[in-house]
């Protein structure tokens, strides 16, 4: 039987951006079970843990190399005091979570917890202040709570909390949605409150800020091209304004609507294609936002950031509808390898992505179960695993002279094989999809400036797109070693259907 041959080239001596490592950024909101329940079991639990922080969920994430997490919201950002969650925790004060589940939190994960947490990880701490329910006042004190050094009213608060150092937290975001949960503002509005907020949110003792404005839902070019109208004058004279380095957009898939989202484990093939054409969306978005952007910033200096993106499925039948505990399918991992597909080709604008999110919410690397504590890898992780070395990597163009396979879904056409390639410390990485449910395809790899050595292959598939992973069946969806063949041009790689795959080789001395 004969597939779909896809001739791909890649020069390898012929560089691009480089792949910011915090494309591979997370999100861990107090919503569910991600924060209590996941990342944080409190320091009487039987799980191993340091300070309350579950140790296993820490071991498995470092293996991911996380760049970057960010907390404490989303929606929940935007109704957080900071100063609740400081301090003794029998003396910390309770509220409402009000977004998430009406659940009461008792503030025992608070900025300390935070930093200990992405200490433990080895990831950037990536700090969403409050805007739509907090002061400029209340952010402020919190940067210089965080990362000023010698005295202050907040280092001596700090320091009566038990932390003597600053850290160093560069990521501030001003703020979540603000056109939604985050104060229902205009995108004029929210202009000038950003503007008052990151002004005075400021750097102390080389602490240099990167200030994240909240930015627009999926495609709403406008609040993006009203955000960017800030910045200053155009021409020669033009420097960016210094209240945000970075502005951000969220975009989730789902192929069904939002009071019907589909269900993460029960769904036919037209229901993965549906979702396939909502992944590829995302080139659109980022190219629409760009497009804007190089508007007001051609020299790039202001970040695009995809704070928030990853599918969204109803609830898990018999959970908590405001908990958004869902499965994770061979689907979902295809839709991650789509994007990083995505964001690779986008790296000289695109500067940080947050999954959303890590840990028992949405799309996530871990599920914990609630009783036994088990925990399990999803498809979603592995995908995050085998294409860490696309970190900080140097991207690599890979073109496509007869196009790929295509399939119409609606009034869309769905390119059924995605590709991505990068070089870093002497070796290349390929990432290879395909999307087809049922068809396989050959990639025929054209490489061009260089030849490769010790090349390695891993495959990620199952039987079903369905499948996934449960405390009986932790590696149903697991990546296994795959064959490559080496052929004079290069390398022929077989992509059964629905599989993702990565190749890696040394690159010889003239790549
Ligand atoms: O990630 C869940 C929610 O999705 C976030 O709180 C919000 O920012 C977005 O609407």
């Amino acid at each position: 039987m004969t597939h779909p041959v896809v001739p791909a080239i890649v020069n390898l001596d012929v560089p691009g951006p480089v792949i910011s490592r915090h494309l591979y950024g997370h999100f861990a909101e107090h919503l569910g079970r991600c924060i209590y329940g996941g990342f944080y079991v409190g320091e009487d639990s039987d799980l191993p843990n340091a300070g309350g922080i579950r140790l296993d969920v820490v071991a498995a994430l470092r293996a991911l190399d996380i760049p970057n997490l960010r907390w404490p919201g989303g929606c929940f950002a935007d109704e957080y005091h900071w100063m609740d969650g400081v301090g003794p925790k029998e003396r910390r004060p309770s509220m409402v979570n009000t977004h998430w589940g009406n659940v009461e939190e008792n503030n025992h994960f608070g900025t300390h917890e935070f930093m200990e947490l992405c200490e433990l990880l080895g990831a950037e701490p990536y700090i969403s202040g409050n805007v739509g329910s907090g002061t400029v006042r209340e952010m402020s004190d919190w940067v210089e709570y965080l990362t000023r050094d010698g005295d202050s009213p907040m280092v001596r608060l700090r320091k009566a909390n038990g932390r003597e150092r600053p850290w160093r937290v560069r990521f501030w975001g001003l703020g979540n949605e603000a056109w939604g949960c985050g104060g229902h503002m205009r995108a004029e509005q929210y202009a000038a409150e950003a503007r008052r907020f990151g002004t005075y949110c400021r750097d102390h003792d080389g602490n240099t800020l990167y200030r994240i404005a909240a930015g627009a839902n999926a495609a709403d070019y406008a609040w993006t091209e009203t955000l960017m109208k800030q910045l200053g004058d155009l021409g020669c004279a033009y420097r960016p304004a210094p209240f945000m380095q970075a502005l951000s957009f969220h975009y989730y898939t789902i192929p069904g609507t939002w009071q019907d989202k589909g269900a993460a484990t029960v769904f036919d093939t037209d229901d993965h294609y549906r979702t396939m054409v909502q992944a590829a969306r995302v080139d659109e978005l980022i190219t629409g936002h760009s497009n804007v952007m190089d508007c007001y910033d051609p020299g790039r200096n202001v970040g695009l950031v995809l704070d928030e993106w990853g599918t969204w499925w109803n609830v898990e039948p018999g959970t908590n509808p405001g908990f958004l505990y869902q499965q994770n399918t061979l689907r979902d991992a295809l839709v991650a390898s789509v994007h990083f597909d995505v964001f690779h080709r986008h790296a000289g604008r695109l500067v940080m992505a947050n999954i959303a999110q890590t840990v028992n919410v949405l799309q996530a690397m871990i599920l914990t179960d609630p009783d036994s504590g088990a925990l399990v890898l999803t498809p979603t992780y592995h995908v995050f695993e085998m294409n860490k070395g696309h970190q900080d990597a140097t991207s690599l163009r890979v073109d496509l002279p007869a196009g790929t396979p295509e399939r119409t879904v609606g009034d869309a056409r769905l390119a059924t094989v995605s590709m991505s390639a990068s070089r870093k410390d002497g070796r290349a990485l390929f990432s290879l999809s395909n999307l087809d449910a049922d068809e396989p395809a050959e990639v025929e790899l054209d490489l061009r400036g260089g030849a490769l050595t010790e090349v390695s292959a891993r495959i990620l598939t199952a039987a079903r797109l369905q499948d996934h992973n449960t405390p009986d069946a932790p590696e149903a969806v697991a990546p296994r070693p795959h064959e490559v063949t080496a052929t004079r041009a290069g390398l022929r790689v077989h992509l059964p259907a629905r599989s993702f795959v990565t190749v890696t080789g040394r690159l010889g001395p003239d790549a």
